[in-house]
């Protein structure tokens, strides 16, 4: 018994000695307190109530009473870097009403302590680096109109809501370095005071919704600083800009690449496409069938125009392509490519033909056919006329060319003359039958007879 009662004494004196192992110091005549690597789990309770300045960095605070500071009226510095505070109570700073420096930074805190920062009307500056916040909503800063530097460093940030600075109306130096911030809404609004934003280090994409902050920076160049050395916001997005520096850009590179969003085909008499797109800067938008490019002309009309969707904050644009009086010819495939500075992009549109049209078509295929039928119908007949004038002809100077050789018999052996005939061109023999049967006057009945028998040995000859 007793000695447990020794043991507790010496452990309660234990504490005493480690809390007044912080060192009280005065600094520019303030009393300061520093309790710096400590093991400490809550803010000593003995220190000087007259302290100003109170660091206590490093230790293993987890969570803080509320009447941690209450003593500690005075105080206009607090310095908690490096603990595991994960929240922040409420009414922790009201009793310290002229508190002007804040360092959190290296907490594990989830969120802007708000509600406790509405006691501290007149903080000037607030370290809040390397803590869990991963946004900043709208009243995170109400009562901070005397804050003039803002640390939100390293903090996995991804969205500042464009009203949550509004109320910092001395804010000098706001740092947003090493943060997850991909961009910030165009309606965001920055102090007028601000001299100094550190940004770099975020994963920035450089896009057309991002283009006013560049054209702010650039506008703004002379008044507000926010490229140290080669601590330059860089690019992380899109591709086309990945890792360059935005001191190399201007603001028509913070570009959106077109995106098709709809498109539609419509057939009746005039066949319709529609080609919906968004893009900035505005899109050119073409047409193409087979890879050739459709051009304005008496049946195809192109309209484009655009429209301003305020919800979304963009235009679209639609383009349209009518067909007048489409022809079986015009279905097919058309690609509806829209283009900008910062890329394209293409949808393949079928246009197929109504079923009026296939209908119509079915019937003009079927009325071809007749009419190549019928055709190829003529020139047979017109084939089978040639043959058989030309057989005539044949015959009848068959018919003569024996009687030319009937009459020279004498001078000559028939069959020499017969060879002679055979190694003749038809055209000369033509020639010569004409020749001859104007040479011979009429021709005898019996000549004739005579004539069928000799053709008949000429014919096995040739
Ligand atoms: C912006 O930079 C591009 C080259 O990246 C250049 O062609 C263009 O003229 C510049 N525009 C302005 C307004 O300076
Ligand atoms: C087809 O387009 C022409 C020219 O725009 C128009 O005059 C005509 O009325 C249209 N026909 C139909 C059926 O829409
Ligand atoms: C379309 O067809 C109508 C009726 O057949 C005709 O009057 C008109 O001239 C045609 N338009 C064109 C552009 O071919
Ligand atoms: C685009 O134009 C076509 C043709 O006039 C129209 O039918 C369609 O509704 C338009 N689309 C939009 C989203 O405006």
């Amino acid at each position: 018994m007793k000695s447990t009662i020794l043991l507790l004494l010496l452990s309660s004196f234990m504490i005493k000695v480690l809390s007044h192992s912080c060192e009280i110091y005065t600094v520019n005549n303030q009393l300061s307190a520093r309790c710096n690597n400590l093991n400490l789990n809550e803010i000593p309770t003995d220190l000087d109530s007259q302290i100003k300045v109170l660091r206590c960095e490093s230790n293993h605070l987890t969570s803080i009473s509320s009447v941690s500071f209450v003593r500690y009226f005075q105080l206009q510095e607090i310095y908690l870097k490096k603990n595991q505070l994960k929240s922040i109570p409420y009414r922790l700073f009201f009793p310290v009403e002229n508190l002007q420096i804040l360092d959190l930074s290296r907490n594990r805190l989830e969120s802007i302590p708000t509600t406790a920062l509405e006691y501290t009307p007149k903080l000037r500056e607030i370290i809040l680096s390397y803590n869990y916040i991963n946004r900043i909503d709208e009243f995170s800063f109400k009562n901070l109109a005397r804050l003039l530097k803002l640390d939100i460093s390293h903090c996995h940030i991804r969205f500042i809501q464009p009203n949550s600075l509004k109320n910092l109306k001395s804010l000098t130096e706001l740092n947003v370095i090493g943060n997850e911030l991909k961009g910030l809404i165009s309606t965001t609004i920055l102090p007028k005071s601000l001299t100094v934003f550190r940004l770099h280090h975020n994963k920035w994409i450089c896009d057309c919704k991002l283009r006013w902050l560049l054209q702010f920076l650039t506008n703004n160049k002379l008044k507000i600083s926010w490229t140290f050395g080669n601590r330059i916001p860089r690019c992380q997005n899109p591709e086309l800009l990945k890792g360059v520096r935005w001191t190399e850009l201007n603001s028509t590179n913070f570009a959106c690449a077109p995106t098709i969003i709809r498109y539609t085909s419509y057939v009746s008499v005039n066949a319709t496409l529609n080609c919906l797109s968004t893009g900035d800067p505005q899109p050119e938008v073409t047409w193409y069938k087979k890879n050739l490019r459709v051009t304005p002309s008496k049946r195809n009309r192109i309209t484009f125009w655009r429209t301003f969707k305020k919800a979304l904050d963009i235009f679209h644009y639609n383009s349209s392509l009518k067909i007048i009086n489409m022809t079986e010819k015009d279905i097919g495939l058309y690609k509806c490519v829209s283009l900008n500075s910062a890329g394209r992009s293409e949808v393949t549109i079928s246009l197929s033909g109504s079923s009026s049209m296939r209908a119509e078509s079915n019937w003009e295929k079927k009325k071809l056919r007749a009419l190549s039928a019928s055709l190829t119908c003529f020139l047979l007949v017109i084939l089978c006329s040639i043959i058989s004038i030309l057989m005539l002809r044949i015959i009848k100077r068959r018919r003569l060319s024996g009687v030319y050789r009937i009459q020279n018999q004498g001078a000559e052996s028939a069959g020499s003359k017969c060879e002679e005939d055979a190694t003749a061109s038809p055209l000369q023999q033509i020639d010569s039958i004409t020749h001859k049967h104007a040479e011979t006057p009429n021709s005898t009945p019996d000549l004739l007879k005579n004539n069928w028998t000799e053709e008949e040995a000429v014919g096995t000859a040739v």
